[in-house]
This record gives structure tokens, C-alpha cells and sequence, in this order.
């Protein structure tokens, strides 16, 4: 479980997050809704330690990590993945030595396992046997799947995903809500989803949080979102121009 509890941060001087408080709860999917430009790339950040707040705690399984050291945020680091927006793939290696590196960089796994998992990973994907082939011979699509497919391979158990869906069509982004979702069931994942796509909200959501002026103004179920807030939703689509 994850327990963010008024967490500030401000870019020289502009306060982007202004008392975030939020709870995640482990084997569900929360789904962070904002326009553009709101701070949900700066939250997800925050929450692995890559941005530091200036104010609130992050309780990740008890542990506030934002008064850790930084060996311990190393290890706590360990039980999530980021599968950043646009995929963050190297250009330059193969999709196997993209999925493989994080295990060969923290782990001392021998070559034949490595091999195994990166395999694995891909099956669960659905992209079995391009192992060898470079991101540019993908498509967006199977660049994001591999993404994910990175982000699985070191048996996380929270998956961090910032905006799964832009840029894809519509059967790709089907696809990766599909995976979300079929990562929650079949493995347990814990997933933090922020997106403005509201398909993306309404397929995967078990709990969703509207963040606005960098506050949380409303936590609950997606029904009841799409009951009382859908002037809000239209203003998110609004906020990126669809
Ligand atoms: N490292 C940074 N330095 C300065 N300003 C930043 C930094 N990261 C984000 N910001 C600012 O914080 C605000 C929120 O950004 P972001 O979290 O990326 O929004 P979004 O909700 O679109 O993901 C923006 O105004 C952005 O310019
Ligand atoms: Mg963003």
C-alpha cells in the first residue's frame, strides 16, 4: 500500500502539488485523472523518489521514503516500475537487451535465466519471438507493450504507468488497457495509471482520483465520476486538444 499524505512541491516558486493526500491500495488500480500540465508526471516522480517533495510523507508498505536514506530508497525502488510516457526505450540495443537490462544491471541472474524471463515477459505481452529486432522496426504500439514488458521482467509489485495511452489508436491503447488489467489479475500488480483517456479510466479503474490545482477534489468509483463530474472529464480532454 502506498499512503501519500499532503504532499507540496513547487518549481521555483510555482506550487504544482498542493496537499496531494491519496491512498493506494495493493491489487487494485487507482487511476489519476488531470489536465495538462497539472503535475501527474511530477506525483508519479515523487512517488519513486525521483522528484522530492518539499512538504508530506509517501508511505510505501509503512516506510516514509521520503526520509529514507538513500540506500534504503535504492531497495523500496526495487518493487516498482515506471513505464514512462512515450516508452523510453534505447534506440541503440535490441528489444531483449531492453527488457534484459535491468536485471543484468541489478541482479547477478545468470544469462540462460535472463534469457528465460525476457521471453516470458515478451509471451505476456503478446510479442513472442521479436527478441532480436530493433525499437525502430516497431510500431508505437509494440514499442509501448515492450515497455511493459520491461517493466514486468523484475517481478514488480507496483506498476507506475504515465499516460499508457497517448498517442496510440484505438486497438493499441485497447491492447494495453487489456494488459493492465490482465497484469492485475494473473500477477497481483499494483498499478497507478494517470491519463486524461477516459476509455483508459472506465477499462482499468478500481478507484479513480480527479486531480485539480494540484489537489485531489475528488476520490472514489468511476461510476460515480462519470455520474457527477463529466463537465470535468470534457475539460480534460479540453486541456490536450481532442
Ligand atoms: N523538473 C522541473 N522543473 C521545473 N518545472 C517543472 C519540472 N517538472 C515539471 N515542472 C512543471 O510542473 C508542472 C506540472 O508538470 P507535469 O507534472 O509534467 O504535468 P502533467 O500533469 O501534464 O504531467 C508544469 O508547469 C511543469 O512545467
Ligand atoms: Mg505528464
Amino acid at each position: 500500500m502506498i499512503e501519500i499524505r499532503d504532499l507540496w512541491k513547487s518549481f521555483e516558486g510555482k506550487e504544482v502539488l498542493r496537499g496531494v493526500n491519496l491512498t493506494i491500495e495493493d491489487g487494485r488500480t487507482t487511476v489519476i485523472l488531470g489536465p495538462s500540465g497539472q503535475g501527474k508526471t511530477v506525483l508519479l516522480k515523487n512517488l519513486v523518489g525521483l522528484l522530492k517533495p518539499d512538504r508530506g510523507q509517501i508511505l510505501v508498505d509503512g516506510e516514509d521514503i521520503t526520509r529514507v536514506s538513500r540506500r534504503r530508497l535504492f531497495e523500496i525502488r526495487k518493487r516498482f516500475s515506471f513505464v514512462f510516457q512515450g516508452g523510453a526505450l534505447f534506440d541503440f540495443l535490441p528489444v531483449k537487451e531492453n527488457i534484459a537490462l535491468f536485471l543484468r544491471m541489478h541482479t547477478k541472474m545468470k544469462e540462460d535465466e535472463i534469457t528465460r524471463r525476457v521471453r516470458e515477459a515478451l509471451r505476456v505481452v503478446g510479442l513472442s519471438g521479436t527478441e532480436e529486432l530493433y525499437p525502430e522496426e516497431l510500431s508505437g504500439g509494440m514499442k509501448k507493450r515492450v515497455a511493459i514488458a520491461r517493466a514486468i521482467v523484475s517481478s514488480p509489485k507496483y506498476i507506475l504507468y504515465d499516460e499508457p495511452t497517448t498517442g496510440l489508436d484505438r486497438t493499441n491503447a485497447r491492447a494495453v488497457n487489456g494488459l493492465i488489467n490482465k497484469l492485475k489479475r494473473e500477477y497481483g500488480i499494483t498499478s497507478v495509471v494517470v491519463t486524461h483517456d477516459i476509455e483508459c479510466m472506465e477499462t482499468v479503474a478500481d478507484k479513480v482520483a480527479l486531480l485539480k490545482e494540484g489537489r485531489m477534489f475528488f476520490v472514489g468509483r468511476k461510476e460515480e465520476v462519470e455520474e457527477k463530474y463529466l463537465d470535468y472529464l470534457y475539460q480534460l480532454e479540453e486541456s490536450y486538444g481532442i
